[in-house]
């Protein structure tokens, strides 16, 4: 090759490297930046932050409940799987966040959605959640959560005393004992499910004699060691499917789930739970855990929790109380007595994102025995030692969020009172709605609400008559059903207002049969009485279009 060849193509060479290190430079530079501390950067955190804020404020003051747009269009948007090479500029990224994304969201805080749990959050959360990602700290164990640790301990003993209401003397003794769990902040009600049970499980089935325990040895080697045919969990048919992961993981399996009937408002049959626990020990079943809801999922009805806790008494066997929806009623002088027997239960779930108006994230699981929990513990050599303070020794996940910093907060700028306020002004809302529906021709009350949910239905005309005087036959409601899931999904897609969808079990000519139910949520402070109006109109309206159509369409129609 000659010479000036060679040297050209040196220079080429040198051409591409020289610019693939500036390439690679300008990309450092910039993915750095991103991590200076913000004093430094000024304009580049501040500026991101105004434009972010006004996507806020403009999301947050929207009325309508949703966009429109088609979902399977929406879809679409989203299917390219290749990782951008380089990074991508701020503000752009900010308009394909605004035209995809968040133009297209669910805006849960509207007064006008009150189908679902998520709802307006009370405005601090905002800078908190700023703080905490800020932070950055992990609470699995105290090296990357020095305060984070006990401070959590403290809104969890917070709330463990409103739900159990020990003396003085218990709360100094456990509040920051390492050895002693008065309650875990988990992601969510599923997780304090499964860990209320794994809890229970663990302590029924734990290390005897030479038997070193179901958590070392299994659940074959333990239910033989304890000489049981089989273990079970017995609760409600209405129980959270979370309790089918539980059984599912603990190594009961679905089947070994108990499901038992519920009366006319929704709450266990106890002559049932009774002969259901007699049943399990004549066949010689471990029973883990009797479960009580306090407040279904659908309708938000509690079961009789003191009764049940007798019954779990009387049969020795850990008492859960799943109140995700209800345990926030601890705060209401006129509604806690609907939680009576709460007192007496093993394990409490409460969700701080449904009632407690925490953004999603944060549930809560409570021990009444302040060392339950030590029958989960797993430590670990390079953190969550045996005898340390790290909060990961017993929990379920490992890493996790600060979240405490929202509860704390909460019990502390909400308060008492103002909690109070919230879930008494909920329920009298939701009271409303109730009342309002009785009175309308148009629709059905399929529950009476003990919280801030509701289950009713849509009557087209031509069955108004037959429903009040209960002569639908099953042919006849599944026409209703049919309508009123037609009527929920163009509710939905209208996008003025929304209300969510369920099934429910009522008598018809003297038979169990299921019907479509829509379920009201009352969960946002903002909602006002001309907002309930306002739903319960959208969908008149919506139920006319929809038998105009069918009428013009001349399907066999309803109308
Ligand atoms: C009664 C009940 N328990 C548990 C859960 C599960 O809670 P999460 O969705 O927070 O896991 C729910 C959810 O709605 C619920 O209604």
């Amino acid at each position: 090759m000659a010479l000036s060849q060679q040297r050209q193509e040196k220079t080429q060479q040198n051409f591409f490297l020289e610019n693939e290190l500036t390439l690679q430079y300008a990309v450092a530079e910039e993915v750095m930046q991103l991590f200076a501390p913000s004093k430094s950067l000024i304009s580049i955190e501040a500026k991101m932050g105004v434009q972010t804020d006004t996507l806020v404020d403009d999301f947050l003051s929207a009325i309508n409940t949703n966009s429109d747009i088609d979902f399977n269009a929406l879809v679409e948007t989203f299917s390219d799987s290749q990782v951008p090479i380089n990074p991508a500029n701020f503000d752009n990224y900010l308009d394909y966040l605004a035209n995809n994304v968040i133009n297209h969201s669910i805006h849960t805080s509207s007064p006008r959605f009150i189908g679902h749990m998520t709802s307006a959050l009370p405005c601090f959360v905002r800078p908190i959640a700023k703080l905490m990602t800020a932070m950055n700290q992990n609470v699995v164990k105290i090296e990357t959560a020095k305060a984070f640790s006990p401070y959590e301990r403290q809104a969890l003993a917070m709330m463990h005393r409103l739900i159990y209401n020990f003396s003085d003397e218990f709360y100094t003794e456990h509040i920051q004992n390492s050895q002693s769990t008065l309650g875990i902040l988990v992601s969510g009600g599923t997780a304090a499910n499964i860990i209320a049970l794994w809890c229970a499980r663990n302590k029924s089935l734990g290390a005897k004699n030479s038997f070193a325990g179901v958590e070392k040895e299994g659940l074959a080697a333990a239910l033989d060691y304890y000489g049981y045919q089989g273990a079970v969990i017995i609760g409600s048919e209405l129980m959270h499917y979370s309790f089918d992961k539980a059984a599912d993981l603990l190594g009961i399996g679905t089947d070994g789930l108990i499901k038992i009937p519920t009366n006319g408002n929704n709450q266990i049959d106890l002559p049932a739970l009774h002969q259901a626990v007699a049943d399990c020990q004549s066949k010689n079943l471990h029973i883990i855990a009797i479960v009580g809801v306090a407040g279904t999922t659908d309708s938000g009805n509690i079961d009789s929790l003191l009764d049940i806790a007798d019954i779990a008494q009387a049969a020795n066997v850990h008492f859960h109380v799943d109140a995700a929806w209800g345990g926030p009623l601890i705060f209401s002088e006129q509604h806690r007595d609907k939680l009576v027997g709460i007192e007496r239960a093993d394990s409490v779930t409460i969700d701080g994102h449904k009632q407690l108006y925490l953004p999603m994230g944060i549930g809560m699981v409570f021990m009444r025995e302040p060392y339950l929990a030590s029958s989960i513990e797993k430590n670990a050599s390079y953190t969550m030692r045996k005898g340390s303070f790290d909060l990961g020794k017993r929990a379920l996940e490992g890493s996790r969020a600060g979240m405490a910093l929202f509860l704390h907060a909460g019990l502390h700028l909400i308060g008492l009172k103002g909690y109070e306020f919230l879930i008494d002004t909920g329920i009298e809302k939701t009271q409303y709605m109730a009342a309002q529906i009785t009175t309308m021709p148009e629709f059905e009350l399929l529950s009476q609400p003990d919280i801030n949910l509701l289950l009713y239905r849509y009557i087209p005309e031509s069955f108004r008559e037959l429903a009040v005087k209960k002569q639908l036959t099953e042919t006849d409601n599944q026409q209703i059903n049919r309508f009123n899931e037609r009527l929920q999904k163009s509710q939905r897609q209208a996008g003025r207002t929304f209300i969510s969808r369920t099934t429910k079990t009522i008598s018809c000519l003297e038979k169990e049969i299921s019907v479509t139910a829509l379920r009201a949520v009352i969960a946002n402070p903002l909602t006002t009485k001309d907002d309930i109006d306002a739903v319960l109109n959208d969908q008149i309206q919506i139920a006319l279009d929809l038998l105009i159509s069918d009428s013009l369409e001349a399907t066999p129609s309803l109308a």
